[in-house]
């Protein structure tokens, strides 16, 4: 596949079939992602893999504490809530066009908290990933770990499996670290659904827009 048609390919995945995604398969986009660039080599992107059933406890402690203390939505490293233009409207953008697929109107605040829940059914994917990092680095190697997931999620896509980046495991992390055992010296910094599409489901379809190189690029020397 090229490269450019695997960037294509890859799209957040909110529905997924029930099929399992085999370990050897898991184990192979993993493998490719370890190809990803990262500030002196050091690798800093640590993987807690869920499947069968401890996936299934994970998601039955975390939905069951989110109901139990719905405001414990504090990640555990520094994040700001402040949006401004233009993300505020990027981030609008997105969600009425996910939301209109749903079929969730404007203002249904039940609705919201039930479809922001399926994150932490990992919208039904047989796998689920926590993305940790040791609590000493620096800035740096959050970004060596998204540089990681985007390269794990093009593995996954040039072989037919649908991921989604979860921001959202950012919330509840108390409950992910005491399922998965997670060591108290790492951070959770986001997780990830992988498995098959669902293609018959309408969220699946959204594309979501991107702003054109001109408004991000400023070209100096040309
Ligand atoms: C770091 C990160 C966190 C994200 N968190 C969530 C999330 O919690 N739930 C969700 O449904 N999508 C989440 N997304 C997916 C974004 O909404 C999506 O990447 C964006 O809208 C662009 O769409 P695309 O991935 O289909 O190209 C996240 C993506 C990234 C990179």
């Amino acid at each position: 596949m090229h490269i450019d048609d695997a960037l294509r390919a890859r799209r957040s995945i909110r529905a997924f079939r029930p099929d399992p995604v085999p370990l050897e398969l898991v184990r192979e986009i993993l493998q490719a992602a370890t190809l990803s660039p990262s500030g002196t080599n050091i690798q800093p992107w640590k993987v807690h893999v869920a499947a069968g059933a401890v996936r299934a406890r994970l998601e039955a402690e975390v939905l069951a504490h989110r109901e139990s203390d719905p405001e414990d939505k504090a990640a555990e490293f520094p994040r700001s809530s402040k949006r401004k233009e233009p993300y505020t409207t990027r981030m609008r953008t997105l969600g009425k066009a996910m939301y209109g697929l749903l079929e969730i109107p404007k203002g249904d605040q039940a609705a919201n908290w039930r479809q922001w829940g399926r994150n932490y059914q990992f919208f039904d994917a047989p796998v689920g990933l926590i993305f940790t990092i040791d609590k000493d680095l620096d800035a740096m190697s959050f970004v060596d770990l998204g540089i990681f997931a985007q390269s794990l999620m093009l593995a996954a896509a040039a072989r037919g499996l649908g991921t989604c980046a979860q921001g959202a495991w950012n919330n509840y992390w108390t409950v992910t670290r005491r399922v998965l055992s997670i060591p108290e010296d790492e951070y959770i910094v986001f997780g990830m659904s992988l498995g098959y599409a669902d293609e018959t489901a309408p969220v699946n379809s959204l594309v979501a827009e991107r702003e054109p190189v001109d408004s991000f690029a400023s070209f100096h020397g040309f």
